[in-house]
């Protein structure tokens, strides 16, 4: 095969394998053929039938680029080895079951569109991101302490914020040491650090049902067997855990006592300390998820940490629904016990969560510069709850359920009438221009299939009102259209009130 040939196919396999991007630029041809030993003419010649045949377009005097095309890739018989490496084969157990489970899910998931009012993420809304005064801290540390914080710091988190964390839970109810208290990559890295330290293949983990889909996956990834246990209308129901433990013998217990996700509801203070009494009997360790804002002031819930005498519960904490989610900045409260086991975990996970955005947090926390902006966005959240409850009446049809959310939720869990389902809703949702998250996604065996979390808390008011004016009319013309057999309610009915 002709030198300029082979060169033209190479460059075309890179091009439509995607390994050459659209508008990457070619080396030039002088540079090609030496670094080849080859003539020059070669490899213009190859370039010539690049552009000739639409993979590349040449600009006079700046070169030759990639051009946008996307074209099944040609396969000469080289392409192939003898015997190929099967990747899929050589996957772990872990990563096989986080796969399946995403192919079991796969069609559902959505991603908002512009123009499409999207209920989709439980994530923050970035309008009202403090991004200026953010901006000011990250400056300030940078300026003062850049070269320390651009190094390797201690696994545990930066001092000064492992301090500021620790006086602040300490306002919350939750005394803690400041040693107990670890600096996590978001409290989803929380959930990995404790699957792995306390995990082993098989182990059962009690979990709520509907729950958080990133708890699922990492119990879920450490071998663990799911065991739901259901929520009432005030969640997690608490007088199912005893028998729940005789039968499973469970690890531990994740639970997100405030402000669950999905449906948003908190339980009452006895429940809490009900809750707690079971897990002292029983030995059971107690994954406190407190990811919202922290309650503040009169009827403000008191994290189970706070009421935990016994040392049963890990608590996990994030700025990533009070402040941003990207910077990746939660904590831990672990029980003495286990910190070595963690920090060793967490530093062959990643050594050490980066200094400087923790650096500017401290910085920016000063001044109760964070209790602020907690209590700004429960104000703007608590209208926005409110717009959606009020919404959901006026526009759903009977037989549709809900559940409330408390005030520093970020969801609820609407439940559709007998015989819909809200996957099979979700395509005409997306063209009437309203996203949401089906409720398969927050159960372990997928639910009753009618389900969908509406999270409210990224979208203003009057978005709101139009989301749901458009969600009823979807769900009524569904109802209209109506011709299957129910579902049956299975044992993962839905919290309603
Ligand atoms: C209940 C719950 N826990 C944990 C997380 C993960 O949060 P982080 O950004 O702190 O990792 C989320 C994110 O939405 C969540 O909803």
């Amino acid at each position: 095969v002709p030198l300029s040939v082979q060169i033209r196919r190479h460059v075309e396999r890179l091009i439509a394998d995607g390994v050459l991007v659209p508008e990457a630029k070619l080396p030039a041809t002088r540079d090609l053929a030496r670094a080849l030993r080859l003539n020059r003419a070669t490899v213009a010649v190859a370039y010539d039938a690049l552009v000739a045949e639409g993979w590349a377009h040449a600009h006079v005097g700046q070169g030759t680029f990639v051009a946008n095309r996307r074209a099944p890739p040609p396969s000469p018989p080289e392409r192939t080895p003898a015997v190929p490496l099967q990747w899929d084969g050589a996957l772990s157990r872990a990563a096989r079951r986080l796969l399946d489970e995403a192919r079991r899910r796969q069609g559902t998931e959505v991603t908002g569109s512009p123009g499409v009012i999207s209920f989709l993420g439980a994530s923050p809304d970035p309008t009202l991101f403090p991004t200026e005064e953010f901006r000011r801290a990250l400056n300030h540390v940078i300026k003062r302490e850049g070269g320390a914080l651009l190094e390797y710091h201690p696994v545990a988190g930066y001092v000064p914020l492992r301090r500021h964390l620790t006086a602040w839970l300490g306002r919350h109810g939750i005394e803690a040491r400041e040693e107990e208290v670890l600096v996590v990559n978001g409290s989803q890295q929380g959930l990995d650090l404790i699957a792995r330290a306390l995990i082993d293949p098989g182990d059962a983990v009690l979990v709520e049902e509907p729950t958080y889909p990133g708890a699922l996956q990492a119990f879920a990834a450490a071998q663990a067997r799911l065991v739901p246990v259901s929520m009432g209308p005030e969640g997690l129901r608490v007088d199912l855990l005893p028998a729940l433990v005789d039968q499973h013998h469970p690890k531990l217990l994740y639970c997100q006592p405030s402000g669950h996700n999905p449906t948003g509801v908190s339980l009452p203070p006895a429940t809490r300390l009900a809750l707690l009494e079971i897990a002292r009997r029983s030995r059971l360790a107690v994954v406190e998820d407190g990811f919202g804002a922290p309650d503040e002031g009169a009827g403000a819930t008191t994290p189970l940490r706070a009421l935990d005498r016994h040392g049963l519960v890990i608590h996990l904490g994030t700025l990533s629904k009070i402040l941003f989610p990207g910077l990746r900045v939660g904590w831990m409260v672990a029980p003495p016990a286990l910190v070595a086991p963690i920090l060793r975990i967490k530093q062959l996970a990643d050594l050490n969560t980066g200094a400087l955005l923790q650096a500017a947090v401290f910085r920016f926390c000063q001044g109760r510069r964070l209790e602020r902006q907690a209590r700004l966005i429960r104000a703007e959240y608590g209208r926005r709850r409110a717009a959606l409850l009020s919404g959901l009446e006026r526009e759903l049809p009977s037989g549709s359920t809900w559940t409330v959310p408390d005030e520093n939720a970020f969801s609820l869990l609407v439940s559709l009438p007998e015989g819909l389902d809200a996957v099979d809703l979700l395509p005409r949702a997306l063209e009437r221009g309203v996203a949401y998250a089906p409720g398969i996604f927050f159960f372990v065996g997928g639910g009753d299939g009618r389900a969908l979390r509406l999270a409210y808390a990224a979208l203003p008011v009057p978005r709101i009102e139009d989301g749901v004016r458009r969600l009823g009319e979807v769900v009524r013309e569904a109802q209209r259209r109506r011709r299957r057999p129910a579902h049956p309610v299975g044992a993962g009915a839905l919290p309603v009130v």
